[in-house]
């Protein structure tokens, strides 16, 4: 069980890293740009990853903080929540890519220093 834990441990820090990769590609596309699929499938698997670990939980003899987990949870939904709202957009507001980024930043934090 602990090589399903760590499996999804990888994963969900490949998605961390896919989000942040996604600030980048986003950019280099300009301001023009529509938003990026991988804003979606990045935080979808965030999600997935992040609830199977949670859930797991009492087979891999984790003690997660819920509280913690829940304001994660909860950043999360506001960045699908954005990405949602402009992915059909033909050209996303200037702030969204930066606001996006921070908020990854921030869960990459809370997730790093919320001992
Ligand atoms: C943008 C969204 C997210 C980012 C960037 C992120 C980032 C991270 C990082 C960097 C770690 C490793 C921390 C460490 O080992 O010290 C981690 C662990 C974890 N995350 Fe997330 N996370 C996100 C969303 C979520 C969500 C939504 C959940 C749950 C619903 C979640 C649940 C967990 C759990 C349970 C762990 C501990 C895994 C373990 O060590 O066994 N994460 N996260």
């Amino acid at each position: 069980m602990e090589f399903v834990r760590l499996l999804l441990v990888f994963l969900h820090l490949l998605g961390m890293g896919m989000l942040i990769a996604m600030f980048f590609v986003q950019r280099r596309a300009g301001a023009d740009a529509p938003l990026n699929k991988g804003w979606l499938h990045g935080s979808a698997l965030q999600l997935l990853t992040g609830v199977a670990l949670m859930g797991l939980a009492p087979l891999t003899d984790q003690d997660y903080d819920n509280i913690k987990i829940g304001v994660k949870l909860l950043v999360l939904v506001v960045i699908g929540g954005l990405v949602a709202v402009n992915l059909s957009k033909p050209k996303p507001a200037t702030w969204l890519t930066p606001t996006l980024a921070g908020l990854v930043v921030v869960n990459v934090g809370i997730a790093v220093f919320w001992t």
